[in-house]
């Protein structure tokens, strides 16, 4: 049987990562996390001193030395970097934000969608990020983009920072935020963007659940 595929794409802070998680374990599909991978390459930079928009070509250069894979314990993925798992520490406001400097890297990007689109291949997945629908599987079956106010999406990255005992204020988060949506959305290579054949969903209003709901009917209804 053929596998399936559902793009999920998004600004930050929308939801894509909690309501992908339950869509996948409800309709068993694995779930594909791209901004892991994003954060783990920010991750090699900042740990090794290096510039995340590699002004200096430096990063560039170490890509070779950069070795990432990403493996599933009990349905969650886990993230490695040269065999470390850094699935815990890639959520920092700091890897947040050089993340969103090397997704500008037509280098980093092209790597890490050979990956993305191997895994593809080979399961049904639910894959998630800024760029599934339009460039990384642009034939997927089902494209959803997901949105919010920028303002819900800060207020609910902001209590998610705050529960892990992150000291941010909602300030902080929501400047990051738009800085990263900027960054983002205007970015010369594999931009933010909603697919032509993507159905928009915005969870401004919604809770958690009902979004849940709403995407699950959206690709019950059209996956045959
Ligand atoms: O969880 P959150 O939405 O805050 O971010 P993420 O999905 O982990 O992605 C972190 C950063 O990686 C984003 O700000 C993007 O710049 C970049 N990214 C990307 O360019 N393309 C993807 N497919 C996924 C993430």
């Amino acid at each position: 049987m053929k596998n399936i595929s559902v793009a999920i794409d998004g600004p930050a802070g929308a939801g894509k990562s909690t309501i992908s998680k339950v869509v996948a374990k409800t309709l068993g599909l694995i779930y594909v996390d791209t901004g892991a991978m994003y954060r783990a390459v920010a991750l090699y930079a900042i740990q090794n001193g290096m510039d995340t928009k590699n002004a200096d070509g430096a990063l560039e250069k170490s890509l070779d030395k950069i070795s990432i894979d990403i493996a599933y314990q009990d349905g969650e993925q886990h993230i490695f970097l040269n065999g470390e798992d850094v699935s815990g520490i890639i959520r920092t406001p700091e890897v947040s934000m050089g993340a969103s400097n090397v997704a500008t890297l037509p280098c980093v990007r092209l790597k890490l969608v050979e990956l993305q689109r191997e895994i593809a291949k080979k399961q049904s997945v639910i894959m998630d990020g800024r760029d599934i629908g339009t460039y990384v599987l642009p034939s997927a079956d089902i494209k959803i983009f997901l949105t919010a106010s920028v303002e819900a999406r800060a207020k609910r990255r902001h209590k998610e920072l705050i529960e892990k005992g992150t000291s941010v204020s909602y300030e902080e988060v929501l400047l990051d935020m738009q800085k990263r949506d900027l960054n983002d959305s205007t970015r010369a290579f594999a931009p933010l963007k909603q697919a032509d054949d993507a159905v928009l969903i915005d969870t401004t209003e919604y809770d958690f659940d009902a979004s849940v709901d709403k995407i699950l009917s959206h690709i019950k209804e059209n996956m045959k």
